[in-house]
């Protein structure tokens, strides 16, 4: 019976994910670390869906450029002379080696150090170095540094896919509004992103998008980092307990719940009062007090005024940016708050006492996932029996409820079981 389940059959990925309406949900616990679901994941998840890779502020003049990641397709994001952004594979057409090496930065070519080959901001090659050695049509027929084909913006996210598939448009609708009122928390929609905190944890990178939409965990994991939090007036104690959380066709979820802004009274008044001259009152007040923790799956998340961005390393390691983001149009007193908030409560991970706990967790399920042969099956079925649909916004339940993580697995099991 155990070898039945243990994974070593061909994977077939529609049984991987077990759900009996209204009573049972579970995913086999070799997901999170059998080394051939995750190279499967890389293609038929990654390659296969929208992948956040930077943000427009990131590139606002030609020849900027950044580093990003399809799964674990290494890219460059580039904007060329014509004002145009492209998404290239960063592996020189020559003999393989990575072209750019710097994080970000703003330059007209792209100069690989082995041989010199040299490719301009829209990824054409322009010169082979001792071009002498070369036939004349060598240049023509090697083109330059490989597109990713699909490349599409929304409020300035870009977004990049290797394979076919639906528009971004498309794909985002089904949390379109909790996206639209992410954004207006300016009053003109627009944000600036920063540079990231990067960080790693010895785990899957699933984890961690679980994580972030989980309402349940963080009595208990984070008790002792919420009364430092109380103690300092940083967090209301009722907090925990309000709000719902959502789940949305493609994979998306959403854990709900109103922010109690910990700025300082009259800050949050001119705040709100920006908002509401914006958007009108009820939006206004709303995008004031939002505190929604998004996935857009499978790897970007929107947490209250920040990005974060999951990136798989191995079926046990994962990279985790932490992206702050300015609102532009509101009083400057609020992004001061909000750049405070984000150091002080911990969205950078590494000095963060808040997401240290998390990790810790992660890293003590994959370790005794040692045994996920003789436990095969790990359980996400606590609220099933509550989840409804609310017409237009997903289904929904109470935030302590594990349909965020449903949602996700009920996409990853379609993509998963479908050939790429
Ligand atoms: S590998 Fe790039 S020039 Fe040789
Ligand atoms: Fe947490």
């Amino acid at each position: 019976v155990l070898n039945a389940a243990n994974g070593t059959m061909p994977q077939d990925y529609a049984s991987y994910v077990v759900e009996i309406p209204h009573e049972e949900f579970r995913v086999r616990s070799s997901i999170y670390c059998d080394p051939d679901v995750f190279a499967d994941e890389l293609q038929r998840i990654f390659e296969r869906s929208w992948i956040y890779v930077g943000h427009e502020s990131e590139l606002p003049v030609a020849g900027d450029f950044k580093l990003a990641a399809i799964g674990r397709v290494p890219v460059i994001v580039s904007r060329d002379v014509d004002n145009k952004i492209h998404v290239l594979i960063n592996m020189c057409r020559h003999r393989g080696t990575a072209v750019c090496n710097e994080p970000r930065g703003n330059n007209r070519y792209f100069v690989c150090p082995y041989h010199r080959w040299t490719y301009d901001s829209a990824g054409k090659l322009v010169s082979l170095a001792d071009e002498e050695g070369y036939p004349l049509s060598a240049r023509d027929r090697i083109g330059g540094l490989i597109r990713i084909p699909h490349v599409a913006t929304f409020n300035g996210l870009i977004f990049a896919r290797i394979g076919e598939g639906e528009s971004l448009e498309d794909f985002l609708q089904p949390i379109r509004r909790h996206l639209d009122l992410w954004f207006s928390q300016s009053p003109i929609g627009r944000i600036k992103v920063l540079p990231p905190t990067v960080s790693s944890y010895p785990a899957n990178w699933k984890f961690q998008v679980e994580n972030t939409t989980d309402g349940w965990h963080a009595r208990y994991v984070h008790n002792s980092a919420f009364k430092i939090l109380e103690e300092h007036g940083m967090r209301d104690r009722k907090r925990g307990v309000v709000g719902v959380s959502r789940g949305y066709d493609n994979g998306h979820a959403l854990l709900h719940r109103p922010l109690r802004r910990f700025f300082e009274a009259g800050a949050m008044e001119r705040y709100r009062q920006t908002l509401i001259d914006a958007h009108g009152p009820d939006r206004g007040r709303e995008a004031a007090e939002y505190g929604g923790q998004m996935t857009i799956f499978p790897n970007f998340q929107l947490v209250e005024h920040r990005f974060r961005l999951i990136q798989p390393v191995s079926v046990s390691e994962t990279i985790v940016y932490e992206i702050p983001v300015t609102f532009e149009g509101v009083p400057e007193e609020i992004n001061a708050e909000i750049r405070s908030r984000f150091t002080e409560e911990g969205g950078g991970m590494i000095s963060g006492f808040v997401n240290s706990d998390d990790i810790e967790m992660f890293a003590r399920v994959q370790m005794a996932l040692n045994a996920s042969h003789l436990a095969p099956w790990l359980d996400m079925s606590r609220g099933i029996a509550a989840e409804r649909a609310d017409p237009g916004d997903g289904i929904v339940s109470e935030a302590a409820h594990e349909l965020p993580l449903r949602a996700m697995y009920r996409h990853w099991r379609t993509m998963m079981a479908s050939n790429p």
